[in-house]
């Protein structure tokens, strides 16, 4: 009789663990919008055909929604005028690709409308924007529902590019995220370029964690000004391990960049993901899988935005 119950409890987590009960599971879309995958991931695809560097902006996307009330789509939301969004915040301003999420969500409202969140569709599109730049590819739950809310205040929770390690380890764990899902995290910095404002504070004092040459490169760089772009790594359209070499080398952009290298909290991590990249794809894939559940909205606690840029 007990072993039957136990059975029967443990056949009950398995159809929870597969197809959620109003929660989230992998064939979340398989009834209700079957083509929800490949439409995003054509229009990913598209997108980046067209302008490769906008994968870094939406793996960045994903991480700026989960980090501030969960991945709920909130860093979509237009501001109005009783409300400054998310996206104007300074945090924010150079985020871009928000018209890839709009084009997937038009082509999703026409073939099953209200069903597929704006939330879902970023992380989807993060995930296809690692794969289709070299990185690896990783399945995840869907599910979430949209945020109705969207406020500049609650930005300051980004972590700062002037963080130290401690700062980054503290802040990443109070999303439960651990030392190493947060340096491989950074490891999307494998990707994309960040302007001179975001690091110019390291060029006026002598920076003994930053290589001298390459404190030359930067330099040269912020000539042309605050938002001139200096790459992380070497490849800025490839999801590869180059960004740890850079740290190895002294060579990281940001001081938040640099500082996993400088600490003995994180060194090793950087050391073992420069030398194995299957290690560093194995980690990230599971760290962006965790992040992509931070904080979810299920069920009545959110809705499926019809326009991802306004609430319902
Ligand atoms: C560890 C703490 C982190 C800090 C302090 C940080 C900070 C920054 C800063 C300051 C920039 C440049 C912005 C600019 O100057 O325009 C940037 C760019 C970027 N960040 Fe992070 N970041 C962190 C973690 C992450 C994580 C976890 C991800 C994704 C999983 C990520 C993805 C990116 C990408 C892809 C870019 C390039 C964007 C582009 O080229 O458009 N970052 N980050």
């Amino acid at each position: 009789m007990v072993k039957a119950n136990l059975i029967g409890v443990v056949l009950l987590m398995e159809v929870i663990l597969r197809f959620g009960v109003d929660g989230l599971s992998m064939q979340y879309y398989m009834m209700s919008c079957p083509f929800a995958d490949p439409i995003i991931k054509n229009t990913v695809n598209n997108a980046l055909q067209a302008d490769p560097t906008l994968a870094a902006a939406l793996v960045r996307m994903h991480f700026h929604d989960c980090f501030i009330e969960g991945c709920d789509g909130s860093v979509l939301i237009d501001s109005t005028k009783d409300n400054t969004a998310e996206k104007d915040s300074p945090a924010n301003l150079s985020l871009r690709g928000y018209e890839v999420i709009d084009d997937a969500k038009e082509q999703l409202e026409q073939q099953c409308p209200g069903v597929v969140s704006c939330a879902d569709i970023i992380a989807m599109a993060a995930r296809d924007a690692v794969f289709w730049t070299g990185g690896p590819y990783y399945e995840i739950a869907k599910g979430r529902k949209d945020g109705r809310r969207s406020k500049i205040e609650d930005t300051i929770n980004l972590p700062f590019p002037t963080f130290n390690a401690s700062e980054l380890i503290r802040q990443f764990g109070q999303h439960g995220l651990t030392a190493q899902d947060m340096v491989a995290l950074s490891g999307a910095h494998t990707l994309g370029v960040s302007r001179c404002a975001s690091f110019k504070s390291r060029l006026s004092n002598v920076d003994p964690t930053l290589d001298s040459d390459f404190a030359k490169t930067l330099s040269k760089t912020c000539s042309a000004g605050d938002n001139a772009e200096q790459p992380f790594d070497a490849t800025r359209n490839t999801f590869d391990n180059f960004y740890f070499y850079a740290l190895q080398r002294k060579s990281g952009v940001l001081f938040s960049d640099q500082t996993l290298y400088t600490s003995p909290r994180t060194r090793n991590l950087v050391n073992g993901y420069a030398m194995n990249q299957a290690m560093f794809f194995l980690d990230f894939q599971q760290a962006m899988v965790k992040m992509s559940l931070l904080d979810v909205k299920e069920g009545n606690k959110g809705e499926v935005r019809g326009n991802c840029r306004k609430i319902n």
